[in-house]
């Protein structure tokens, strides 16, 4: 049997802390592997990193999440009894009903409202003296559109404060101490707006049949059963904040913007004859994205039946951790990993087990994301507006991306100033 090589340190969670994105490789450089034992919060570890990892971590039915992701990120993120928790059929159940909601056609309902929230903000930014901080407006105008495409309009007071929760549950999912608490706080309140909304939508309100909420609202699992209404609340924020979420891929595709004019030119409508070439010069550009900045650094798994892997045997209920930063890096399955190369995506697809930001694998039957097409579809919304509806100037500021945070994000939450909307 091959063991993975052990750290000596007795514990690493202070390292994790410290080093954030580039925890899981720091090590494997260190130890010349892309597989070691370590413990982390006093428990034993094993970290893993690389396409041939992703292949073994996402072999539908071999992981659970259940007991695998920190109860300060999970209570935070997709929260107990979550699509996420679930294993098995109960979780192929579900996750149909996710991507119900994430169909091509409700995901281009969600860009037309994300399109229209944009310029109605960027038109007051023009009256704006000072710069404004790009993070928070993403966020402000990605709540308003998330909301109403759920089938849950909000508006004014309410509208800020769920952007202030839902911005308060990403920022905090990664840290621990007042940062998570914060978030924790804040969540609460959003869980009994949800909850409102689904009691409402089961009692008769107007609710299309065909928004997340209706879909929600009504949804029965195997056994015929609805979900009860706090389930049913968790699930709804499961469809809104990671939408919220986008807004920091969105303020990465800014930055790299900035840092590399001469990319804009064929991001822009006209830039080619065919418009199907524009589109697949954001797609590229918005996959780049996705790979090169920071989000998720890793996700946990525990081992559901006993397997072999690189000749060693996992037995039930250890723990795995995937590096996804780590693997989106790797110099093994990328060239020149640390450079900002859309081209690199430029024939379309990526493999499933390279480019994982959002997970790996199949979609129905392991737990990858089904937001991914949703998260691309509003990138290259975004990028479009950037280019072609805004005209804009970016201040000194401190641009730099600390990536012992998590979520990571540009110091000065990237400012932008004398904003005119031209198109
Ligand atoms: C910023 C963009 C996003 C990032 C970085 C992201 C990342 C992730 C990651 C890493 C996972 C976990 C995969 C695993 O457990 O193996 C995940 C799962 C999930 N994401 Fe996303 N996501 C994003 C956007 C979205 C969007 C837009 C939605 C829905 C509107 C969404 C809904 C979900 C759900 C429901 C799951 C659980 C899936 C399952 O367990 O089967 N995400 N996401």
């Amino acid at each position: 049997m091959s063991a993975f090589p052990r750290v000596s340190a007795p514990d690493s969670s202070l390292g994790l802390l410290s080093e954030g994105y580039e925890f899981i490789s720091n090590r494997c450089r260190r130890l010349g592997t892309d597989a070691f034992r370590c413990r982390l919060m006093l428990a034993p570890a094993i970290c893993v990193r690389g396409r041939e990892a992703a292949e073994m971590f996402y072999t539908p039915g071999r992981f659970t999440r259940q007991g695998a992701v920190p109860a300060t990120a999970l209570t935070l993120l997709q929260d107990r009894r979550s699509v996420q928790t679930l294993d098995g059929a109960a979780h192929h159940h579900r996750k149909e009903l996710f991507l119900e909601c994430l169909s091509a056609e409700s995901v281009g309902n969600l860009v037309g409202r994300f399109e229209r929230e944009f310029r109605a903000a960027a038109d007051g930014w023009q009256d704006e003296e000072g710069p404004v901080e790009l993070l928070g407006e993403l966020e402000a105008i990605l709540t308003r559109a998330a909301c109403d495409w759920i089938g849950a309009p909000v508006t004014g007071e309410e509208a800020e404060d769920r952007t202030r929760e839902f911005a308060a549950m990403i920022d905090g999912a990664g840290a621990i101490g007042p940062r998570n608490w914060r978030g924790q706080r804040l969540r609460r309140r959003t869980e009994q707006w949800a909850a409102d909304r689904v009691r409402a939508a089961r009692s008769g309100a107007a609710v299309a049949a065909d928004t997340p909420l209706g879909r929600l609202a009504a949804y029965e699992d195997a056994s015929g059963e609805r979900l009860d209404e706090a389930v049913a609340a968790v699930e709804l924020l499961n469809l809104t904040r990671p939408v919220v979420a986008v807004a920091r891929f969105m303020v990465f595709a800014a930055l790299a913007l900035h840092e590399r004019p001469d990319r804009r030119a064929a991001l822009t409508d006209g830039a080619a004859e065919e418009s199907h070439a524009v589109d697949g010069a954001r797609q590229a550009f918005a996959q780049e994205v996705r790979r090169y900045y920071p989000f998720f650094p890793a996700v946990g798994g525990k081992v559901r039946e006993p397997f072999e892997w690189r000749g060693r045997r996992f037995e039930r209920d250890e723990w795995v951790l995937l590096d996804l930063y780590g693997t989106n890096h790797d110099a093994d399955a990328w060239d020149e990993p640390e450079r900002f190369r859309p081209e690199r995506f430029a024939h379309g697809g990526a493999c499933p087990h390279a480019l994982v930001p959002q997970g790996g694998g199949p979609l129905r039957e392991g737990h990858r994301c089904p937001g991914e097409d949703a998260t691309l579809a509003l990138l290259r919304s975004f990028l479009g507006l950037l280019v072609d509806a805004v005209r804009y100037e970016v201040p000194p500021q401190d641009l730099s991306v600390d990536l012992s945070r998590i979520p990571a994000e540009p110091a000065s939450r990237f400012r932008i100033a004398d904003v005119r909307l031209i198109g």
